[in-house]
């Protein structure tokens, strides 16, 4: 597998070719301004823009894929690895470039970086007009309509409360089949690596009938998957003050299966100290939750683990994926691996190695330490493993779940899966590509009586370490 398909956005599985993806236009009754936006990073930053592009709506603006005939420019960001900063800086360099020509073009940053930098990214860096964090969009009518006074904009204030709960997301770069959820933000977890808690804030969980409301819109509206996202979606919980009653994760696990027994639930990120056997029995009980579990290890060994601050050791995180297996069968498994964090020693990376066998990770997704400004690990750990050895780890790792992928799919190989038809496949329009429950990518050939958004049984008949190959059986 090479390393670009698994070098992963945060959360989860964002395809390399929809990062930073240019949104369709998308047409407003009464639009009249246009903007523009790209979104980095993780999954939960593309469900970002889809609040952004509602809240954009009721101010007048509708979509374009057009830079060229945008009035509001945007750039959703992430900060979770250095060189995802340096993506964006390129891009608002280019955008500054049309700027020259397109005096009245607004530019404005959102998300991650928006949060870390704040005002250094007017000041000092003087490439944007307007600089919003993750809890400060419901602000951007205002803000914008600020701007005419010629004072740049900022608000990056973080909220304890705000889920954009009562926001009705425009589904942006839609397949009409699969989207996104958000159940909660923030994250209080404090891994010591990690810049997500200082950008995103506090964590706090949506009102468990807004979403299922949502996810009910959804299958009304044709869409057959729904995934849950959060940085940390077991540790979901929400008042229900009309009974008094605290609605956990696999509370709403279930609420969401049982929109409808054709509409798949997803959900990403688990944290391996959150998930417990409620979720997973619950997991077990609805055929239409997904059978995987995406379960970042982070690393194999014990000392570095307790340096992450990511509150368990390894027996303790095998003991869990052992469960996991006794409990759900059939359940896949993927996760994090971080390479070169602080003091690992060659023992340790081992140990890394060691726990892709154990666990049988489908995929990993994996990477070299990036040294944050400002978290606990850049405070008091020293960044000291040297790049090439970084990335001589990095590819060792890569290069073990690589050969454990090809085996995992050639087992595949004679067995037959519900896939849940996404579309046409890349490489053909006469070949269809869909997800089988534990997240495998099947391709097989276009069928007369299947569409997409269909449900098809496929028998495999040969993989390679990234993709399942078929046929449809009736
Ligand atoms: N350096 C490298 N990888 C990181 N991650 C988070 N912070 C860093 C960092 N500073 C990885 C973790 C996390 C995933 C989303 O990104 O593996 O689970
Ligand atoms: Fe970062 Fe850890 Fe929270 Fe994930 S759980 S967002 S890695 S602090």
């Amino acid at each position: 597998m090479p390393t670009e398909e698994l070098q992963r956005p945060h959360i989860i599985d964002i395809p390399e070719e929809q990062q930073g993806a240019v949104y369709e236009a998308i047409g407003h009754p009464t639009a009249t301004k246009r903007f523009y936006i790209e979104s980095y990073g993780c999954a939960m930053n593309f469900s970002d823009s889809e609040i952004v592009a509602s809240i954009l709506g009721t101010d007048g603006y509708s979509a374009t894929s057009d830079i060229y005939e945008a009035d509001l420019v945007l750039v959703n960001t992430c900060s979770i690895r250095e060189k995802a900063e340096d993506t964006v800086r390129k891009r608002l360099e280019y955008f500054n470039s049309i700027k020259r020509t397109n005096k009245g073009m607004i530019v404005g940053v959102l998300g991650c970086m928006a949060e870390r930098l704040k005002k250094s990214l007017l000041e000092q860096e003087k490439l944007v007009d307007m600089v919003v964090g993750p809890d400060a969009y419901r602000d951007l009518p205002k803000l914008i309509s600020n701007l005419s006074s010629g004072d740049k904009q900022i608000n990056v204030l973080l909220s304890r409360e705000e889920t954009y709960a009562d926001i009705s997301p425009v589904r942006l770069e839609s397949n009409g089949v699969t989207a996104y959820i958000s159940i909660m933000r923030g994250c209080d977890n404090m891994c010591s690596f990690c810049v997500v808690p200082y950008t995103r804030g506090r964590e706090r969980s949506r009102d468990a009938h807004t979403i299922v409301k949502e996810a009910q819109d959804l299958f009304d509206k044709g869409y057959k998957e729904v995934t849950l996202l959060g940085q940390n979606v077991d540790s979901y919980k929400w008042l229900d003050t009309s009974k008094n009653s605290v609605v956990t994760f696999a509370n709403l696990l279930a609420m969401v299966a049982e929109v409808d027994p054709l509409l798949r639930v997803r959900f990403s990120t688990s944290h391996p100290k959150d998930i417990d056997d409620e979720v997973l029995y619950t997991i077990a009980k609805y055929h239409n939750i997904c059978k995987y579990i995406h379960l970042p290890v982070q690393s194999g060994s014990s000392r570095i683990l307790e340096l992450m601050n990511r509150s368990y050791d390894a027996d303790w995180y095998r003991s869990k994926i052992d469960r996991i297996y006794e409990i759900i069968p059939e359940c896949s498994i993927s996760c994090d691996i971080i390479t070169g964090f602080c003091s690992e020693t060659e023992e340790d990376h081992q140990e890394s190695l060691a726990m892709i066998d154990y666990a049988g990770y489908i995929l990993s997704y994996m990477f070299s330490y990036s040294e944050r400004p400002g978290t606990p690990a850049a405070r008091k750990l020293t960044d000291d493993i040297s790049l090439e050895v970084k990335n001589r780890r990095l590819s060792e790792v890569i290069e073990r779940q690589r050969i454990l992928s090809g085996q995992l799919n050639k087992k595949d190989e004679g067995k037959n899966f519900e896939v849940l038809i996404e579309g046409l496949s890349k490489k053909s329009d006469k070949q269809m590509r869909g997800k089988t429950s534990h997240n495998k990518v099947v391709i097989f050939d276009v069928h007369p009586e299947y569409k997409i958004g269909d449900y098809a049984n496929v028998y495999i008949t040969s993989s390679t370490t990234a993709t399942l190959f078929g046929t449809i059986i009736q």
